[in-house]
C-alpha cells in the first residue's frame, strides 16, 4: 500500500514537471483583454507609468554609399563629405530628434548625464556613430556641474560598439550559415523568382545605363538610393533615369527589399532575434528589479535595413523605405504590477501614435510578448545557425511541429520513466512479499 501511495505521489510530481516542460499548455490566459484605450480626441491613453524605453534609429542624411559606374556625380569631391557619411543635415535630424527625445522621456532622464541612466550603442560605421553623437548633443546638452567648457554646450557621452563582423545582435552581420542557406532558398522561391521576371526590364534597362549588373530587387534598390539623393542634392539626372525613375516598379522594388532579410520566420529568428530576444529580456530584468545598472534607456543607433528587420520581425511592417533618423520606441509601462509594452514607429516631426501589436493591442503584456514572439526568439543563435543543427531539424522544419516533437518527446520520457517505477515497485513488492513468506 505504501509503495501504491509513493507512486501516486510520483505521478502527480512527474505530471507536473510535464506541464512545466511544456510551455504550450498554460499559455494563453490573458487572450482576451484589450488593452487599447482611447480619450475623447481619439487621441492614445496609455496606462501605466513609463518605467523603460528602448531607442532603435536609422542614422541621418548621408551621401551616397556607392554611385554607380557611369554616374556623372561619381568624384567624391562633388560631395559634401565623403561617399556614405553623415552630413550636416543628417547630424541636424539627430539633434532635433535628441531634443525630441529629451522631452517625451524627461519622466526617465534627469538634466544631467548618468551612465547609471543611459546605455548607447551603435553599429561600427561612421555615419550612425556620428548620428548618436548628434543625438546625444540634443538629448544631453550640459547644465551646472557638467558644464565643461563655457564656449561649447555639449558634453561628451559614450557610445559602444563592436566591429560588424562580430555583431550578430545590431549590425546582424555576424556569419549565420543557417540564415544564408535559408535565404537562398528564399530568393529561388516561386514568388521572387516571379518578382525577378516581372521586373527583368528593369534589371536590364539598369544594367544598361549604369554599368552595372542589377539582378536583384536590391541591386534597384541601391541605384533608387543613390538617385534619390541626387535629387535631394538638386544634381541633374541624366535623362535615361526619367523612364525609370521615380516609378511604380522601381519604387515597389526598393520599398519590398526591406522585407526580404526577414521573409521568413527563420529569417526573421535569425536576423533580428537576438535584438529582440535582448530587449525583452532586458523589458524583464527592469520589471523584476534586476537591471545592473538600473537603467531606463536604451538607444541603438543602425540602418533602414535594422529599421524594417525588426518591424518586419514583430509583423508590423508595412512596405516601404525607412526615411533617414526613421525611430522604433519601445516602452514599457507598469500597471498594477503589470509590465505593458508599446511599440511606436516615429518618421515624421509628429508624436507617433502606438502600434497595434497583432493579437494584443497598443499595450501589449510582457508575457504576452514572449508568446506572440515566441517563433522568433532564438534559444541558442550559435548552433541555430549551424547547418548541422539544421540539418537535424530538417524533419522538423516548422515551429509547430518542433513544439509538438518535444511535447511527444516528453511524454515518451515519463512513460519510460513511469514504466521503470512500476517495474521496479512491482519487483520491490514482490520482494517484500517473498521475504514476508519467509519470515512469517
Ligand atoms: C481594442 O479596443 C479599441 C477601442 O477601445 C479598438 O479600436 C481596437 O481595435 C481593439 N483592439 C483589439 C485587438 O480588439
Ligand atoms: C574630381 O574632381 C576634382 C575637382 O574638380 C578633380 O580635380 C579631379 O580630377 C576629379 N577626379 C576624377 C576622377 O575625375
Ligand atoms: C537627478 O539629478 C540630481 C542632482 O542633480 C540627483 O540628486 C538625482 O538623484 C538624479 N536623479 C536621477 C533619476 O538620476
Ligand atoms: C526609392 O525611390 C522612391 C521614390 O523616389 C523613394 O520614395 C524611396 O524612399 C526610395 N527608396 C530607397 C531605399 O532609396
Ligand atoms: C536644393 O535646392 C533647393 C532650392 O534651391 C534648396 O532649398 C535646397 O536646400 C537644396 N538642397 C540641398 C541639399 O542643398
Ligand atoms: C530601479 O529604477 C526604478 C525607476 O526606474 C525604481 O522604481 C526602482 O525602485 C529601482 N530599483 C532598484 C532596485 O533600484
Amino acid at each position: 500500500m505504501k509503495v501504491y501511495k509513493k507512486m501516486v505521489v510520483l505521478f502527480v510530481l512527474f505530471s507536473l514537471l510535464f506541464f512545466l516542460i511544456s510551455p504550450v499548455s498554460f499559455s494563453s490566459a490573458q487572450k482576451d483583454i484589450n488593452f487599447s484605450r482611447y480619450n475623447k480626441d481619439g487621441i492614445h491613453e496609455l496606462r501605466g507609468s513609463l518605467v523603460f524605453a528602448h531607442i532603435l534609429f536609422r542614422h541621418g542624411d548621408r551621401t551616397p554609399v556607392e554611385p554607380y559606374p557611369l554616374d556623372p556625380w561619381k568624384n567624391e569631391s562633388l560631395w559634401p563629405t565623403g561617399f556614405g557619411q553623415l552630413t550636416n543635415i543628417g547630424k541636424n535630424q539627430h539633434y532635433q530628434l535628441g531634443t525630441w527625445l529629451r522631452k517625451r522621456y524627461s519622466s526617465l532622464i534627469n538634466q544631467s548625464y548618468s551612465r547609471n541612466v543611459i546605455y548607447v550603442q551603435s553599429t561600427d560605421v561612421d555615419r550612425t556613430l556620428m548620428s548618436a553623437e548628434s543625438n546625444l548633443a540634443g538629448l544631453f546638452p550640459p547644465s551646472n556641474q557638467q558644464i565643461w567648457n563655457q564656449d561649447i554646450h555639449w558634453q561628451p557621452v559614450p557610445i559602444h560598439t563592436i566591429p560588424e563582423k562580430l555583431d550578430y545582435v545590431l549590425a546582424a552581420k555576424k556569419s549565420c550559415p543557417a540564415y544564408d542557406e535559408e535565404l537562398a532558398n528564399v530568393r529561388n522561391s516561386e514568388e521572387f523568382v516571379k518578382l525577378d521576371e516581372k521586373l527583368s526590364y528593369l534589371y536590364e534597362y539598369l544594367s544598361d545605363h549604369t554599368g552595372k549588373k542589377v539582378n536583384t530587387i536590391e541591386g534597384v534598390q541601391k541605384i533608387n538610393n543613390t538617385l534619390c539623393i541626387e535629387v535631394i542634392y538638386n544634381k541633374t539626372l541624366p535623362s535615361w533615369t526619367q523612364k525609370v525613375f521615380p516609378s511604380a516598379d522601381m519604387t515597389y522594388a526598393a520599398d519590398f527589399a526591406f522585407k526580404t532579410l526577414t521573409y521568413t520566420r527563420k529569417l526573421a529568428r535569425l536576423k533580428s532575434g537576438p535584438l529582440l530576444k535582448e530587449i525583452l529580456k532586458r523589458f524583464s530584468d527592469k520589471n523584476r528589479q534586476k537591471l545592473k545598472p538600473n537603467r531606463s534607456l536604451w538607444m541603438y543607433s543602425a540602418h533602414d535595413t535594422t529599421v524594417g528587420n525588426l518591424l518586419n520581425t514583430l509583423n508590423l511592417f508595412t512596405i516601404h523605405s525607412p526615411p533617414y533618423a526613421a525611430t522604433i520606441l519601445l516602452e514599457m509601462r507598469i500597471e498594477k504590477k503589470i509590465p505593458l509594452i508599446s511599440i511606436f514607429y516615429k518618421t515624421s516631426n509628429e508624436d507617433p501614435n502606438p502600434l497595434e501589436i497583432p493579437g494584443c493591442g497598443i499595450q501589449c503584456p510582457l508575457d504576452k510578448m514572449y508568446e506572440i514572439y515566441s517563433d522568433v526568439i532564438p534559444d541558442n543563435w550559435d548552433s541555430e545557425c549551424d547547418i548541422q543543427y539544421s540539418l537535424a531539424s530538417f524533419l522538423i522544419s516548422d515551429e509547430e511541429d518542433r513544439g509538438f516533437a518535444m511535447n511527444i518527446l516528453a511524454i515518451v520520457v515519463i512513460v519510460v520513466l513511469l514504466t521503470t517505477l512500476i517495474y521496479l515497485g512491482t519487483v520491490y513488492y514482490r520482494r517484500r512479499s517473498y521475504f514476508r513468506v519467509l519470515v512469517y
